[in-house]
């Protein structure tokens, strides 16, 4: 099957209630982790690569493996997309790659530049069928007891959401409400602005994406300290939390620590168990093969299994 917009898939999952994974990828690994967890699932899903991956493994290598996979398991709707893309030349470098979808991330910027910068990026994408999401607010946890005006600093406006929505035409909205990137989240309880995020999907009604909502799976983390990684205070989003972002209208949820734990877990335990080992399929494949688990996992959790 060739590539299709991210937007083909989020419309989907908008329609009925669901949401679709968007996997972070480097390398082969991961890449085919996500496609066999999806086979196995029967599941849509999200290629994601940022800056630092297209970087890493090279924007036409990343569009190739894709694409051969895509050719190899015909029946699973797959959309490739720039994660966070920064400015207009790392948005071109993709769309001349061959993805089918990116993201604008200009939510560091006043609305008004934020607005304008993303405007351009959908008027340069939507006629070529490539869909686009934006970001409002910022990426950081909030702590219970801050004051009003300092959540209204970091959380998505959702007045604002509704007028940037309205004006750009961006395909899919990611709202800022409590997640940050990485495996340190919370430093005590799990707590999302699930208020925010209902008004922003009553007014906008597009699809609504959750980053950093890796849920940190406890037996991995576990796994990855055994065999001498330190993560000492790691949080994640817990499962039921995740489902109830899901239920006020969160459609893709993006994944990458998750599946760097996993992974380099299963590593270390391979490094640690077989000290003579020189071949490094032995110590990748049983890692790739933990990530699969994980993602399959994770796609039972966001309702994204048996759709196609
Ligand atoms: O949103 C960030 C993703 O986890 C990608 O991380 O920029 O290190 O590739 P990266
Ligand atoms: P995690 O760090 O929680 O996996 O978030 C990934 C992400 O948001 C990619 O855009
Ligand atoms: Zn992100």
């Amino acid at each position: 099957m060739s590539l299709i917009s991210a937007k083909e898939i989020l419309d989907d999952a908008n329609k009925n209630l669901y949401a679709v994974g968007a996997f972070n990828v480097n390398n082969m690994e991961f890449l085919q982790a996500v496609f066999l967890a999806a086979e196995s699932e029967k599941s849509p899903i999200i290629i994601a690569a940022s800056e630092g991956a297209i970087k890493y493994a090279g924007p036409d290598m990343l569009f190739s493996m894709t694409k051969a996979l895509s050719d190899t398991y015909p029946n699973i709707p797959v959309a490739l997309h720039l994660d966070h893309g920064s400015n207009l030349n790392a948005v071109m470098v993709a769309i001349k790659a061959g993805f089918t979808s990116v993201m604008i991330d200009a939510s560091h910027f006043p609305f008004e530049e934020n607005l304008k910068i993303t405007k351009q990026v959908v008027s340069i994408c939507h006629p070529l069928g490539i869909s686009v999401e934006a970001e409002l607010g910022r990426l950081k946890g909030v702590e219970d007891n801050v004051s009003v005006a300092e959540r209204d600093a970091v959380l998505v406006n959702p007045k604002e959401a509704n007028d940037f929505v309205a004006s750009s035409n961006i395909d899919f909205l990611a709202p800022a409400i409590g997640t940050s990137h990485g495996a340190f989240k919370f430093k005590g309880e799990a707590k999302l602005d699930f208020e925010r995020l209902r008004k922003v999907k009553e007014l906008t009604g597009i699809p609504l994406v959750l980053h950093g909502a890796s849920s940190v799976p406890e037996a991995a983390s576990k796994k990855f300290e055994e065999f001498g990684g330190d993560l000492k205070g790691a949080k994640g989003v817990p499962f039921d939390v995740l489902k109830d972002a899901i239920k006020f209208g969160i459609n893709k949820v993006n994944t990458d620590t998750d599946l760097r734990i996993s992974f380099l877990a299963k590593v270390r335990e391979s490094i640690a168990n077989d000290k003579s080992q020189i071949d490094p399929r032995k110590i990748f494949g049983p890692a790739k093969d933990y990530v699969i688990e994980i993602i399959k996992e994770r796609m039972r959790v966001l309702g994204s299994s048996n759709r196609i």
